[in-house]
């Protein structure tokens, strides 16, 4: 499975990259709002740092505003993916941008249906929003057990990647289904990698050679 960080912030990205665990970024208006500087020069920095697909929104809402914006994005870096709303404009518009050889990212998806009218139009990502359904409610992880089986019966090309996650155990649960990526907050990947467990068996290991060293000089490393 890849991992995807959901975040603007350079910081934090450059942090889990130094790890080898950032695929790509994806970003939206409300969390590059959460940052300074200008946009462009924002979404060029995370392209320079990380290695892999990174995710800029056009905020047109008509296709030709938004097919405008996605050529002014793609201009930024070879990586840039487009992300395009889940609105009737924004399929017509996955369609014009990607058959320019820009790669779409659709978003805000709510369902498996629209998630499979997004890979018609052409898209190269889904992005179903898992969390924004567990919060109304509904069973957000559904959405992603069905476009799993869907990509499978039909071959799409497109890649499921869930979004809205708001902990590691949907990270799991779309492992476990095999969804292709998983994009999260920073804190979400920062969890995954502890344990009280591993903690606690760390702090005994570095007791007992620190005791036994000061009981028995001899010992060295
Ligand atoms: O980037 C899209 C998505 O992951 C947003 O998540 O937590 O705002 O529902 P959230």
């Amino acid at each position: 499975m890849k991992f995807y960080l959901d975040t603007a912030n350079l910081a934090s990205i450059r942090k889990y990259n130094q790890m080898g665990l950032v695929d790509g970024v994806t970003t939206n208006p409300s969390l590059v709002a959460k940052e300074q500087g200008v946009f462009e020069e924002i979404i060029a920095s995370i392209c320079k740092e990380v290695n892999g697909p990174v995710s800029a929104e056009v905020v047109s809402t008509d296709h030709d505003g938004m097919v405008s914006e996605a050529k002014h994005l793609a201009k930024i870096a070879p990586n840039v993916v487009v992300k395009i709303p889940m609105i009737p404009e924004g399929l017509r518009a996955t369609r014009t941008v990607s058959s320019m050889g820009i790669p779409v990212n659709v978003t805000l998806v709510f369902s498996a249906n629209q998630g499979l009218l997004a890979a018609k139009a052409g898209a190269s990502y889904i992005s179903p929003f898992i969390g924004r359904l567990d919060d109304i409610g509904q069973r957000g992880m559904e959405v992603i057990e069905d476009l799993v089986v869907i990509k499978r019966n039909y071959g799409l090309k497109a890649e499921i990647l869930v979004a809205s996650i708001r902990g590691p155990q949907h990270v799991l649960e779309a492992a476990k289904l095999g969804a292709g990526i998983a994009t999260m907050p920073p804190d979400v990947m920062e969890k995954m990698m502890m344990h009280p467990l591993t903690d606690a068996g760390l702090k005994k290991f570095l007791d007992d050679w620190n005791r036994a060293k000061k009981e028995k000089p001899s010992l060295t490393v």
